[in-house]
């Protein structure tokens, strides 16, 4: 029975892991980019559109991946531990980026975002036929303010991923 709660945990920790990971690859990389390719009026809306159900899905998948990390190092060693062997340091090492990640997302790309949609929405239509008014320079600094923690957030998630195939690694004796 106790194997298959493992199991249950370990795939919640790794399906979630790799949605929030792969997920900020994905948004960086792929919309991104052809958002940039794109003219303004059309870009502007479809990033703010699509990084609002992004951050949606990452405010569950974040918190429940290092949760559920460290339920998962306490069903495989009994016990939580930073220190000692590399498996118990790379997971360490995991939890305080794991936090890192989860205080940048919550404090600063989250509400950043949050405030940008505000200001968008409570601007006046624009008249028929004209087109909307290009940002203003608080909308240019709080999207700023994001990319420079989206960046951050995305490269620490990668090393993450790397220190949990140390773990693994650690852990079947091949490191
Ligand atoms: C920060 C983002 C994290 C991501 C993206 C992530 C992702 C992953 C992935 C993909 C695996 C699969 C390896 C496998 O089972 O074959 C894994 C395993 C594991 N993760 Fe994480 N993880 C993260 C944070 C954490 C944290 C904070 C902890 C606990 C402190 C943790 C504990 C574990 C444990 C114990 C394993 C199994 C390692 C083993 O089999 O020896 N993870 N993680």
């Amino acid at each position: 029975m106790a194997d298959y709660v493992q199991l249950l945990v370990r795939l919640i920790h790794v399906f979630f892991g790799l949605v929030w990971v792969g997920g900020l690859v994905f948004f960086g990389h792929a919309v991104g980019g052809a958002m940039r390719k794109l003219p303004g009026p059309i870009a502007g809306p479809a990033s703010l559109a699509i990084g609002k159900r992004m951050s949606n899905l990452f405010a569950i998948a974040a918190p429940v991946t290092v949760v559920f990390g460290v339920i998962n190092q306490y069903m495989i060693a009994g016990n939580i531990a930073y220190e000692g062997s590399l498996w118990n340091i790379s997971l360490g090492a995991s939890l305080i980026i794991g936090v890192v990640m989860l205080i940048l997302g919550f404090g600063v790309s989250r509400p950043s975002l949050m405030k940008l949609i505000a200001l968008v929405e409570a601007r006046p239509a624009p008249a028929p036929g004209t087109p909307p008014a290009p940002p203003t320079p608080e909308m240019v600094a709080i999207q700023q303010r994001m990319m420079k923690a989206g960046m951050t957030v995305t490269a620490l998630g990668v090393i993450a991923v790397v220190l949990m195939v140390v773990a693994v690694l650690a852990r079947n004796g091949m490191l």
